[in-house]
């Protein structure tokens, strides 16, 4: 079906143009041009099939930022798209907080404005699949999403850093994802996504036999940036009620929900943390390129295999922190480890990522190699699109964005 998109705009001049660029489209229909944000409102919440608003924001009698706030409440999986006069990265921050999923300049070219049309859309289906979704199994049409745990060989090896950003990095390229904080003692996830949440996944132990999407919904966080979260306890005694059966009920029912479950076992191993290696499609270690830290990654390999978790070839590891000036490479660390390492290693971002975090703006590391080490990890851990995939035009559209 294609693309059903709504033009809010009370400027006969916009109007004409996207609708005289929309028209050249080949899979892109303009269903309605609506020219008072209350009409626009309407559509929204009577058109099924709407994927997309265009709305400008000079629109009446609601402005298009607030009416864009009001439309991600009402109808959260319809992705509006601001319409700008001018775009700089203040607009864009103020739209995407207010649920947007871009921003339009008034004069895009016809490239820009199909693929920020087919972005929007892709993430709008596929937040419908989600929401629309009724019983546990059938979710996804029976299909199973794809889970990758990250453990830490040892504490402050970036595994919480890589699970983040995989899940951004997946959402951006339309896929639904959760997020899951099994680092159940100290998980610090809010602080990367600078966010405050109250309920966690200790919330769903006793129910994670019958869970419904009515109770996850509840205990989910909905990122604006797209992952939904959920959150290790904040009180860390609750970690313990997160027994193996109950987590692996709760990733099995995320699993049929979701195109991509990323977890964070973090360092130290749990009856949830092994409970998700053993259910993951990738089990990830991240090393940092020192000794202790190749040995520690070794022991942790072997518990699993003793624990039958996971055999020795069937675990991935992911050398962080990685430059060419350390004396341990990564050919020789996988003579230590007896694995092969992740073809994608990461290289160091101090200042970068340091950056990001202390300005909110996780998803924006201003760091070129690390990146594109993202986009490679999320390709060779399947949770992205691989440039010659079906889903390549995607991730192209993702990274075209600046997300
Ligand atoms: N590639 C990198 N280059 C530089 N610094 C990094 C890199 N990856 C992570 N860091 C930094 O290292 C610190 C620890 O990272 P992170 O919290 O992701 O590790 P972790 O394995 O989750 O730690 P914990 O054991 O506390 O859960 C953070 O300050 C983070 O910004
Ligand atoms: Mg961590």
């Amino acid at each position: 079906m294609s693309i059903q998109v709504l033009i809010g705009t009370a400027d006969q001049e916009l109007s004409t143009q996207l609708r005289t660029q929309i028209a050249e489209l080949a899979d892109v229909e303009v269903i309605e041009v609506e020219t008072a944000s209350g009409d626009v409102l309407g559509i929204v919440s009577s058109h099924q099939e709407l994927d997309v608003v265009l709305v400008d924001e000079q629109l009446a009698p609601q402005p298009g930022q607030e009416l864009i706030r009001e439309i991600a409440m009402r109808r959260p999986h319809v992705a509006a798209v601001l319409v700008a006069r001018r775009v700089d990265e203040d607009v864009l921050s103020r739209a995407l907080e207010a649920g947007a999923r871009g921003v339009l300049g008034r004069s895009p070219s016809l490239e820009e404005l199909n693929s920020r049309l087919t972005s929007a859309a892709e993430w709008s289906r596929g937040m419908r699949r989600w929401l629309g979704a009724g019983q546990a199994a059938g979710e996804m049409g029976g299909r199973r999403g794809r889970i990758v745990a990250l453990a830490g060989a040892k504490g402050g090896t970036g595994a919480t850093t890589l699970a983040v950003q995989l899940a951004l990095a997946a959402a951006a390229a339309g896929r639904t994802v959760c997020l899951v904080d099994m680092d159940l003692q100290t998980g610090d996830i809010p602080t990367y996504l600078d966010m405050v949440h109250r309920r966690s996944i200790a919330d769903l132990v006793g129910v994670a036999d019958e869970l419904t999407g009515a109770m996850l919904a509840d205990a989910l966080f909905v990122h604006e940036a797209g992952p939904h979260v959920l959150l290790a306890p904040a009180e860390s005694e609750r970690a313990e009620d997160v027994t193996l059966l109950a987590a692996r009920q709760i990733l099995g029912v995320l699993r049929s929900r979701y195109e991509v479950v990323i977890v964070d076992c973090g360092a130290f191993m749990t009856e949830a943390s092994v409970s998700s290696a053993e259910m993951a499609d990738q089990a990830v270690i991240t090393v940092t390129p020192d000794l202790p830290c190749l040995r520690a990654a070794k022991r942790l390999a072997g518990l699993w295999e003793r624990l039958r978790v996971r055999k020795r070839d069937e675990i991935s590891v992911v050398m962080t922190r990685q430059s060419r000036k350390n004396e341990i490479q990564p050919d020789f660390a996988a003579r230590i480890l007896g694995m092969p390492l992740l073809r994608t290693t990461v290289p160091p971002a101090f200042r970068a990522l340091e950056k990001a975090i202390n300005n909110s703006a996780i998803g924006r590391v201003e760091d070129d190699g690390f990146r594109r080490a993202m986009t490679q990890l999320g390709e060779e851990l399947g949770v992205l699109p691989t440039p010659t995939g079906p889903g390549a035009g995607g991730l192209r559209r993702a990274k075209a964005e600046g997300t």
